[in-house]
């Protein structure tokens, strides 16, 4: 697969990544908002918040047709779960979620990212499982204009980093899923624990830019479960291993 040569690249921004996720609060984090339903405006190696929450997709639309964000009281999220994240401003990351006593689709089985509440932004709802399919594997863009966060998305690849192993289903032409009899506690072996990889792109609020989406645009080619397979706890080295 790899060069030995891309390999120490790559084990390099992992470190990187890993030593992000562990020092949480750095001296260098000038961001005092904790909350994902707040507004801020964040500089480079800033913390930011922000949430996820997994409920059924239509329970985040007001009358069937509006969209809103989670943290708006007029949607009634009532059987929902909801995970907060506090990645480090342009620093590529990959955040886990267990699910060894959390199954998405006990909920609903979709999820939307969030943060903000004046200027309110959210992600469409993206499929997780239902009780035959489970997507592990996500790549989510933070999208900021001079600093305050615009947009965030989720970014596909059209199924070219699962489409040679047959273990894999293709859904929709986007997302490679696997079944959830496949998945530990539901009769089979894999650790189906999501996987979010984060990118930042836009401008911070010094009109810096945030480049960190540009190194996954380049990593991804390399696939993104086979990247991550130096680290202990990786959700994705084990594809290659079971299978
Ligand atoms: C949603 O529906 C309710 C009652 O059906 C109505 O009162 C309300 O104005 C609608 N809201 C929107 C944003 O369309
Ligand atoms: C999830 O939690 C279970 C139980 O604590 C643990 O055995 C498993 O390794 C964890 N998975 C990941 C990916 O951290
Ligand atoms: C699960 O989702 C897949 C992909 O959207 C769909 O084809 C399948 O029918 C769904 N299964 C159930 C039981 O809802």
């Amino acid at each position: 697969m790899a060069s030995p040569h891309l390999s120490a690249t790559i084990s390099l921004l992992i470190l990187t990544a890993a030593a992000s996720l562990l020092s949480a609060v750095q001296s260098s984090d000038t961001n005092r908002v904790y909350s994902p339903c707040s507004d801020t405006k964040v500089q480079r190696s800033d913390g930011f918040t922000f949430g996820i929450t997994f409920a059924s997709r239509a329970s985040f639309f007001l009358n069937s047709s509006l969209q809103l964000s989670p943290c708006d009281r007029r949607l009634s999220l009532s059987n929902s779960q909801i995970s907060v994240f506090r990645p480090k401003v342009d620093e590529i990351s990959l955040l886990t979620i267990n699910t060894s006593s959390f199954f998405p689709d006990s909920y609903g089985g979709y999820m939307v990212a969030f943060a903000g509440r004046k200027y309110a932004a959210r992600s469409i709802p993206a499929f997780v499982a239902n009780s035959t399919y489970i997507v592990t594997s996500f790549t989510l863009v933070l999208e900021y204009k001079k600093g305050r966060l615009q947009n965030l998305y989720w970014k596909r690849d059209g199924c070219s980093s699962c489409s040679k192993n047959s273990n894999f289903v293709c859904l929709n032409n986007q997302d490679c899923a696997i079944k959830t009899t496949d998945c530990k506690n539901r009769g089979g072996s894999v650790d189906c624990s999501l996987g979010i990889q984060l990118a930042f792109s836009g401008t911070d609020k010094h009109l810096s830019a945030l480049n960190s989406w540009y190194e996954v645009e380049k990593l991804r080619q390399y696939s993104l479960y086979g990247l991550y397979a130096n680290l202990r706890d990786s959700l994705t080295g084990q594809y290659n291993k079971i299978f």
